[in-house]
C-alpha cells in the first residue's frame, strides 16, 4: 500500500505549478530562526522538511536571487524594528497564539512568523506549511489566531500491554517493553501531527487505569515520552487510578480524607513533578463501571477530585475529573445520573478541577442530544468528551466524518443564560467566564500503518484537532483543509468527496439509530445491530431498555410522563423536547414513545418513516462507495484501494443493519414495510 497513508496531513507534495512555485521560491531565500531553543529546532527542521518536499529539494542549498528571509522566532528575540511592527497584532494573541506577517525590513520585504512563546511560533510555522500545501497566495501575509481552549488533549485509551480500549487501529503505540531506552520514530511523528494542529497535551493510559504506570518503573518511560514531546508544546497526562496508594503504596485504604492518603498522592505528584516538571496532571473515572473512587468511603466526588488537586497544585497541575457515572441501583434513567450526581457540587470543586463531560448522556451515540450538564454548573471548569475512535459507529471499517457530529454538539444551545448559549461558549469560558478550559478526544490512534486503521478516519484526528483550537469552525471548513493537505488541490476530487464526507455523517445515524434511536448496538463489543438483546445482567446495558419497542410504538418517554429526564435541562429546550409537536424528529425516540401509526413530518406513518430512513441510509452510503470509485485518477492506489475495499464492507453493513432493525422491529409493528425499502435476502 505504500506509506502515504504514514504522513497524514503532513504529505508536504511537490507544488508542480511551475510559477506557483517560483513565486513561493522568490519569498523564501534564506531561513532565520531567532532563538535557539529545542521548539525553534523542530520548527526549523520542520521547514525545512516541508520546503524541500514542496518546492524541491535542492530548495534552501541554492537559494535563489535576493535576500528574502523567512523569520521565525519568539518575541523577546525579535528585533526591535521587527516588534514594533507587531505591536497591536501581539495585543491579540494568548501565549500559544501566533503571527505570521509580511512586512517591511530596511526595504525589503520579509515574512515573519512570531509569537509570545516559541511554542506559538511553532504553530504558525506549520500554519504558513499549510498555506503553501493549500497553493494559497502569500504576497500580502496577515494572519493572527490563537487557540481559544486552554488544554486541548487527546485520551489514549491504551493498556499497559499495549491493547487498545475500544481501539481499532491496531496495538498502542507507546512500546512500555522497550522504553525507556528504544525510541521509537512514531513518537516523534505523533508529536508533529498533534503539535501541526495545535493538540498541547496527551494522557497516556487508559481511563480504566492500572496503578502501575504510576511505579518508578513506569514514570521512568513516561519522563522519555514527556521529553520528546516537549518541544512540540505537548504535555503529558497520566490516569490515576483511585486506589494507587493500596495497589502500589501499601496502604490499607484510598479515602480520600486520610491523612496517609493524601500524604501519598503528595509525594507521588512531587515525584512525578521531579521527573517531569511541565507534567500536566492527572485524569480520573471514579465510581463509574466498577472504578475505585471516594464514594466506596463514603465521600464524594469533590472529596475525590479536591484532594487530588490539592497534591498536583504546588506544581501547576490540573486535574480531569469524569463525569461519566451511572450505577446499577438506579434503573429508571441512565441519562438523568451523571446530572444528578454532578451539578449539586457546582463550585465546589477547587479552581484546578476540570469536570470532563462527554457529549451526551448515554455514551458516544451516532447522534445524542447535547449533555444536559453543559451550561447547568456556571461555577465549574466543563471539559468537553468527544470520541474520536469509533465505539458505536462501525469501529475503523466505517468512514464518518466526526467533525460534523462534533459540530452539531458545539452549535447547540443550552438556554442557561438566554438564547445564543451554546456548549462553545460553555468550554471556551465565554458563557459563565471561566478561566480554565479544555477539551479531550478519545483517541482513534494505533500502530496501524496509516495511524486510524482508515485514511479517511485520519481526518477525525485532525477535525478534532481544529475544534479544539476554535470550537467556532464549521466542518465545511475543515473537511476542505483536511482533503487538500491530505491528498490534492484538485477541485474535481475535492468537491465530490468532500460532500461524500460531510454525508457520512447523517448516513450513519440513518442506517444504525435513525428518528432518535440509541445504544442498540450488539452488546460488549458495540460493533453491527443488536437490539433484541435483553438477558445482561444490568438492565441498562440491554438495548431493549432503549427503545422499549412494543405492540403500541417505539421510544424512550424521558418527557414528565416518564423519566422527566427533560426537567435537566433549561426550560426553553425542556419545552422544546417535551413536545411532540416541537421535538426535532432527529430525537424524537429518544424522548418520546410514539406510536407506530404517528404522522411525521412528511406525511408518513412512523414505521413505514423508520423503514424508509434506514434505507436512506444504505442508499447513502452506496452513493459514497459510488463517488470514491470515479476517484481513482486523483490520488496514489494505496490509498484509494484501501478506502474502496472499506466503503465496499460499509455497503454490506448497513444493509445488515437495514434489514436487522427492520426485521425485529416489524414484529412489533406488525405492518409491511412501505414501497422504496428494499425486502432482506
Ligand atoms: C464506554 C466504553 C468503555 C469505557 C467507558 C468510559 O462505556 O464502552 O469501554 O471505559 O465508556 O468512557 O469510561
Amino acid at each position: 500500500f505504500g506509506n502515504d497513508g504514514y504522513k497524514l496531513w503532513l504529505q508536504y507534495r511537490f507544488v508542480e505549478n511551475e510559477a506557483l512555485r517560483g513565486n513561493y521560491r522568490s519569498y523564501i531565500n534564506k531561513l532565520m530562526p531567532l532563538g535557539d531553543s529545542k521548539t525553534i529546532e523542530v520548527a526549523e527542521k520542520e521547514l525545512e522538511l516541508g520546503l524541500k518536499g514542496m518546492l524541491g529539494l535542492d530548495f534552501l542549498s541554492k537559494p535563489g536571487v535576493g535576500e528574502k528571509s523567512l523569520i521565525f522566532g519568539e518575541k523577546s528575540n525579535l528585533s526591535k524594528d521587527i516588534s514594533i511592527q507587531l505591536e497591536s497584532d501581539f495585543n491579540n494573541i494568548n501565549d500559544e497564539g501566533f503571527i505570521i506577517k509580511s512586512i517591511s525590513i530596511k526595504g525589503k520585504n520579509q515574512i515573519v512568523i512570531t509569537g509570545n512563546t516559541d511554542v506559538g511560533v511553532l504553530y504558525g510555522v506549520y500554519h504558513f506549511l499549510q498555506l503553501l500545501q493549500s497553493h494559497k497566495p502569500i504576497e500580502q501575509l496577515k494572519i493572527v489566531d490563537s487557540p481559544k481552549l486552554k488544554v486541548r488533549v487527546l485520551n489514549h485509551w491504551d493498556n499497559l500491554d499495549r491493547t487498545v480500549e475500544r481501539g481499532y487501529a491496531g496495538f498502542s503505540i507507546w512500546d512500555w517493553h522497550r522504553l525507556p531506552d528504544y525510541i521509537d520514530q512514531r513518537y516523534v511523528d505523533y508529536a508533529r501531527a498533534n503539535a501541526s494542529i495545535g493538540i498541547n497535551g496527551t494522557v497516556l493510559n487508559n481511563v480504566n487505569a492500572n496503578a502501575l504506570i504510576l511505579t518508578p518503573q513506569y514514570l521512568e518511560k513516561v519522563e522519555v515520552l514527556a521529553n520528546i514531546f516537549r518541544p512540540y508544546g505537548i504535555k503529558v497526562y497520566l490516569t490515576a487510578r483511585f486506589s494507587a496508594p493500596i495497589e502500589i503504596g501499601g496502604l490499607p485504604t484510598a479515602d480520600p480524607l486520610d491523612l496517609d492518603v493524601i500524604k501519598w498522592w503528595q509525594e507521588k505528584a512531587k515525584e512525578i513533578y521531579t521527573r517531569i516538571p511541565d507534567f500536566g496532571g492527572f485524569l480520573v473515572k471514579a465510581n463509574s463501571e466498577g472504578q475505585p473512587g471516594p464514594q466506596n468511603y463514603g465521600r464524594n466526588h469533590v472529596d475525590g477530585a479536591n484532594m487530588m488537586a490539592n497534591a498536583v497544585a504546588p506544581f501547576k497541575g490540573i486535574v480531569m475529573w469524569r463525569a461519566f457515572v451511572y450505577s446499577e441501583h438506579d434503573t429508571t434513567d441512565r441519562a438523568k445520573q451523571a446530572y444528578s450526581e454532578f451539578v449539586p457540587y457546582d463550585g465546589q470543586f477547587k479552581d484546578n478541577v476540570l469536570v470532563q463531560v462527554k457529549n451526551g448522556a448515554i455514551d458516544f451515540q451516532p447522534r445524542e442530544p447535547f449533555h444536559p450538564m453543559f451550561g447547568a454548573m456556571p461555577k465549574t471548569p466543563l471539559m468537553m468528551e468527544f470520541q474520536i475512535t469509533q465505539e458505536y459507529l462501525g469501529f475503523s471499517t466505517h468512514s464518518i466524518f466526526l467533525p460534523k457530529l462534533f459540530e452539531e454538539v458545539l452549535k447547540a444551545d443550552t438556554y442557561r443564560k438566554g438564547k445564543g448559549s451554546t456548549i462553545a461558549k460553555d468550554i471556551d469560558g465565554s458563557l459563565h467566564n471561566k478561566r480554565l478550559t479544555g477539551i479531550a478526544g478519545v483517541s482513534n490512534i494505533g500502530s496501524d500503518i496509516n495511524w486510524t486503521g482508515n485514511t479517511m478516519l485520519q481526518a477525525n484526528w485532525y477535525g478534532y484537532g481544529r475544534l479544539a483550537w476554535n470550537p467556532y469552525l464549521s466542518a465545511n471548513e475543515i473537511a476542505d483543509e483536511w482533503l487538500v493537505l491530505t491528498f490534492s488541490t484538485n477541485e474535481s476530487f475535492i468537491k465530490p468527496v468532500k460532500n461524500m464526507m460531510l454525508d457520512s455523517k447523517e448516513a450513519v445515524v440513518n442506517y444504525m439509530t435513525p428518528l432518535g434511536l440509541h445504544h442498540i448496538m450488539d452488546t460488549g463489543h458495540h460493533y453491527g445491530p443488536g437490539p433484541w438483546v435483553s438477558n445482561l445482567s444490568r438492565p441498562e446495558w440491554n438495548p431493549v431498555y432503549y427503545h422499549k419497542a412494543d405492540k403500541n410504538g417505539i421510544g424512550f418517554d424521558r418527557t414528565p410522563t416518564g423519566s422527566n429526564a427533560t426537567e435537566q435541562y433549561a426550560d426553553e429546550v425542556a419545552a422544546k423536547f417535551n413536545n411532540i409537536n416541537t421535538c426535532p424528529e432527529e430525537d424524537l425516540l429518544w424522548f418520546h414513545h410514539v406510536p407506530w401509526d404517528y404522522r411525521l413530518k412528511n406525511g408518513k406513518t412512523l414505521w413505514d418513516g423508520m423503514a424508509l430512513k434506514y434505507q436512506e441510509g444504505v442508499n447513502q452510503v452506496e452513493h459514497m462507495g459510488k463517488t470514491w470509485d470515479t476517484m481513482e485518477a486523483y490520488i496514489d492506489s494505496g490509498r484509494f484501494n484501501e478506502v474502496k475495499m472499506l466503503l465496499n464492507i460499509q455497503f454490506k453493513e448497513a444493509k445488515w443493519w437495514r434489514d436487522a432493525c427492520l426485521l425485529y422491529f416489524q414484529q412489533f409493528s406488525g405492518k409491511p414495510l412501505p414501497d422504496g425499502v428494499e425486502k432482506p435476502t
